[in-house]
Order: structure tokens, then C-alpha cells, then sequence
């Protein structure tokens, strides 16, 4: 990366960023941001990378979700720990499925930003700039709200700051512990409408008790006790994303402190663009959204771009192209990266190409197109010999009622009860486990096909 710098991204094209009109106040906000330490360690950034590059292979699965855009006014100390809850309930039963660890990375603690469709919003016959994130503008519909605050990266980074330590504590400070995470897992099936899945949670509690009487308990073993858990966003707003850049001491190179993994969305990874051009410069893992407009040949060049050593766990590719569509658009893709020999981590997103508007106007995502698209993604890998490495969920932990569908069967009527998301539609805590249970069938399925085509090679 000799020919790269972290400001380089400013003589490129850019889309999806703010214009800012105050330029002395985002001097000051970006001066301040520079001198603030970073959220994260390129030592954290590095054992992701390589967790991830067991993704690659099939050795690990990644679990990403969090919110669609986190958001100032509903930052709480519940609202984290319920979501922290939910993704260790899910790991542990999607580990149960895979036999392989699970890397677990929010979307939290810096997704403040967010490209839109459309630059404007119109109600009730007044335009209005779209609101962009907390990290941007405000949500209220006023002229005065829309407008870009430079200083409301300030109050992100302080809110990721919180955000982060609270995560670090939970992770090791004894909330962790697997027989809890079970506790609360067995809380869900026990429900008459979950009660298909008894059977796995019952077996997960099987397991527990013989390691137990075997000496393996969470009393004795750190890893029963404590997880991994890493933070990612979407790198949209590259003045933020600058700021805290800073050189890596132990190995001399640049890594974004914001976050552990990175993102380039589908809107925003033109490949001669500001975010390809900020994103290929830092050592962090990096992810990108691959969308239905997203050709092969732009793909190995993007490839080339951000990942040119082939470094395993570097990037992850993440598709969304919405149930049904699935089969269309991966294959192609797929055949792109085997062509190429490119080390990549292949992760389904079936939250962007489901969403669609109810009747009485709310943004919704049904569950059952959710579970669809993953499906999909699951047999196009089956079918094309590749290893599905990951899912990618919009969830929260808290008893939303955001997508329809799901056991608890929230409908479309229902929609309005209890609908906070500040961008996309979320799936609710029950509707996130019950989509890991459904997952971890999949990979069930998958290894016991793999399992028969071993015994079948060794015959
Ligand atoms: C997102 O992840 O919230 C998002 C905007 O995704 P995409 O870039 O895939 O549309
Ligand atoms: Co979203």
C-alpha cells in the first residue's frame, strides 16, 4: 500500500456522503476525531482476519447483525444487551449446526450512516433532504433537521465508545457463560409455537450436561465463559472514517480504528470511487454488498482492488439479491471468484432484497422471504461444490415488531404496535433465534451431505 493515503479518497468520485455546508465547523469536528483514540486495535483486526480465513475454508461461520442504523436516541444499556443476548443464543445454536466455531461481529457501535435511494423525501407535499443517520443529520422531518451536522460525528464515536465497552465487559466479565446462553434458549422453545425446535435445543442441553460430567464446565474453561465478539459498519461517511485511521505501530500498517470489520455497500462500491479508494488502504477485514447489478467482470476487478495479495479472511463478499432472485445472480459471481482463485468469505444478506411497504405505509421484510433467500443461498452453494460462510441479519433484541412472520406471527396489522427502527425494518428476538435454529438445519444438512460424499469418495 506504498501509493496510499487515508485522505487519497478525497480526489475520487464520491456518492451517498453529505455535503457539508459549514466547512470550519467539520474542520473542528475532524481535528477533534484525529486526536481521539481509536475503537479498536489492529491486533483485534488481525485474529478477525484470520478467523475469518477459516470462514473461507469452512472452518468457521461468521454471524453478523445488529441494526439497520443505530440511532442516538434509543442508545441504552438494554437495548445493547439484548441484542449481545440474541447473537450469543444464535451462535451457540448455529455452532451446534455447523460443528465449527462461529465468529460473532455486530452491526453496532459505529453503523450510524446510510445511503439512500432517493437524495430527497416528500410528505404531505413538502421536500425535504433525506435523513441520512444520527451521524448526519436528524430523523425529524424540519428543514433545520436535515441539515448536516458535522458535530454529530463527535457524539457517534462517543456513543460507539460506550457502546463498545459495555460489549468488552459482557464478553468477559461472566455474561457469556454457555449454560446461561442455553438458559435463555430453552426460555424460547419451551413456547408451544417453537416447539419444532425442542428437539436441537434439547440436544444442546444433552451436550452441556455430558461435558459437565466429563470436567468440561464454564467454571474451568475461559472459552465456556467468554466470546469474541467484534464490531463492523458500513464505511459510508469517509470524513469520519479518516479521522480515525491511524498507522499500526507493531507492523507500520494503516488500519481504520472504528471498527473491526468494514464495509462497502451496493450503492457506494463504484470501483474507482472514494469508498473502494479508502477501503483497499487499511488492513482491517472488509466486506462488500453484492447486489443484483453487480456484473463478474466488475467483481474480479473489485477484487484485485481491495484484496491484490489473496489474503484469506481479507474480504468477504456479501450477497443480497433477494428470495427468488438468488439463483440468477450468484452462480455468476461464484463462477467469477473460482475463476479468479480468490480467497473470499461468501455470506448471505436476505434483509436488503425483502423489503418491501405494507398497505399502511410502514417498510417491512416477511420472514418467510427472509428464510427464502438463505435457503436459496445454501442450495446455489450445494449445487456450485462452494462453502456458504455466513449470514448477515437487520435484528435487534428487543421485542419489535418490525418484519411479519416468524412463530409469534406478527402481522401486517400488528406492524404499527411497536415499530422503532430509524431506517430498516429489524427482526424481532424470537424471530432471530428462530431463523438461527432454521439456519443451523441447513448446516446440518449440508455436513451430513458432505459426510456421505466422504464416505462415497472413501468406498
Ligand atoms: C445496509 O446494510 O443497511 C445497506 C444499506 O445495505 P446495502 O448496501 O446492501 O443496500
Ligand atoms: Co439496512
Amino acid at each position: 500500500m506504498g501509493d496510499w493515503q487515508k485522505a487519497g479518497w478525497r480526489s475520487k468520485p464520491r456518492v451517498q456522503m453529505p455535503e457539508y455546508t459549514d466547512l470550519d465547523a467539520l474542520h473542528a469536528a475532524e481535528a477533534k476525531l484525529s486526536k481521539y483514540p481509536p475503537l479498536v486495535f489492529a491486533g483485534e483486526a488481525r485474529r478477525l482476519k484470520a478467523a475469518l480465513a477459516k470462514a473461507s475454508r469452512g472452518e468457521a461461520f461468521l454471524l453478523q447483525g445488529g441494526d439497520c442504523a443505530e440511532s442516538f436516541d434509543q442508545f441504552s444499556a438494554d437495548a445493547i444487551r439484548d441484542t449481545f443476548k440474541v447473537m450469543l443464543q444464535m451462535a451457540m445454536v448455529l455452532t451446534f449446526g455447523a460443528k465449527v466455531p462461529v465468529i460473532k461481529v455486530g452491526r453496532i457501535a459505529g453503523q450510524f450512516a446510510k445511503p439512500r435511494s432517493a437524495g430527497t423525501e416528500v410528505l404531505d407535499g413538502v421536500e425535504l433532504p433525506s435523513y441520512r443517520g444520527d451521524i448526519v443529520n436528524d430523523l425529524a422531518f424540519t428543514a433545520e433537521a436535515r441539515i448536516p451536522d458535522p458535530a454529530r460525528m463527535l457524539q457517534a464515536y462517543t456513543q460507539s465508545a460506550g457502546t463498545l465497552n459495555l460489549l468488552r465487559a459482557f464478553s468477559s466479565g461472566g455474561y457469556a457463560d454457555v449454560n446461561e446462553v442455553h438458559r435463555w434458549t430453552l426460555g424460547f422453545t419451551e413456547a408451544e409455537e417453537a416447539e419444532r425446535f425442542r428437539d436441537m435445543a434439547n440436544r444442546i442441553s444433552d451436550t452441556l450436561d455430558f461435558m459437565q460430567a466429563a470436567g468440561v464446565s464454564s467454571e474451568r474453561q475461559l472459552a465456556l465463559r467468554q466470546v469474541d465478539f467484534y464490531t463492523s459498519h458500513e464505511a459510508l461517511l469517509l470524513e469520519y472514517e479518516e479521522a480515525l485511521t491511524r498507522v499500526d505501530s507493531t507492523t507500520g500498517k494503516w488500519l481504520a480504528g472504528s471498527g473491526h470489520l468494514l464495509w462497502i455497500g451496493d450503492r457506494t462500491r463504484q470501483p474507482d470511487g472514494a469508498h473502494v479508494e479508502f477501503l483497499r488502504g487499511v488492513q482491517n477485514p472488509i466486506g462488500m454488498k453484492c447486489g443484483p447489478t453487480l456484473e463478474p467482470d466488475e467483481l474480479k476487478r473489485l477484487m484485485a482492488t481491495l484484496n491484490p495479495e489473496n489474503e484469506a479472511g481479507r474480504l468477504t463478499l456479501i450477497a443480497r439479491f433477494g428470495a427468488g432472485k438468488v439463483g440468477e445472480h450468484l452462480p455468476k459471481l461464484i463462477r467469477a471468484v473460482e475463476e479468479e482463485g480468490a480467497n473470499v468469505v461468501w455470506v448471505c444478506d436476505p434483509m436488503h432484497g425483502n423489503t418491501i411497504k405494507s398497505d399502511s405505509g410502514y417498510k417491512t421484510r416477511p420472514f418467510d422471504a427472509v428464510l427464502g433467500e438463505v435457503q436459496d443461498f445454501f442450495a446455489v452453494h450445494r449445487a456450485e461444490g462452494t462453502i456458504p460462510g455466513g449470514v448477515h441479519f437487520e435484528m435487534t433484541g428487543l421485542d419489535v415488531t418490525e418484519c411479519v412472520g416468524g412463530v409469534q406471527a406478527v402481522s401486517f396489522e400488528n406492524l404499527s404496535d411497536r415499530y422503532h427502527t430509524a431506517c430498516d425494518p429489524r427482526l424481532n428476538a424470537s424471530q432471530s433465534l428462530e431463523l438461527a435454529f432454521l439456519v443451523a438445519e441447513e448446516l446440518t444438512a449440508l455436513r451430513n451431505d458432505n459426510g456421505s460424499d466422504r464416505a462415497a469418495a472413501a468406498r
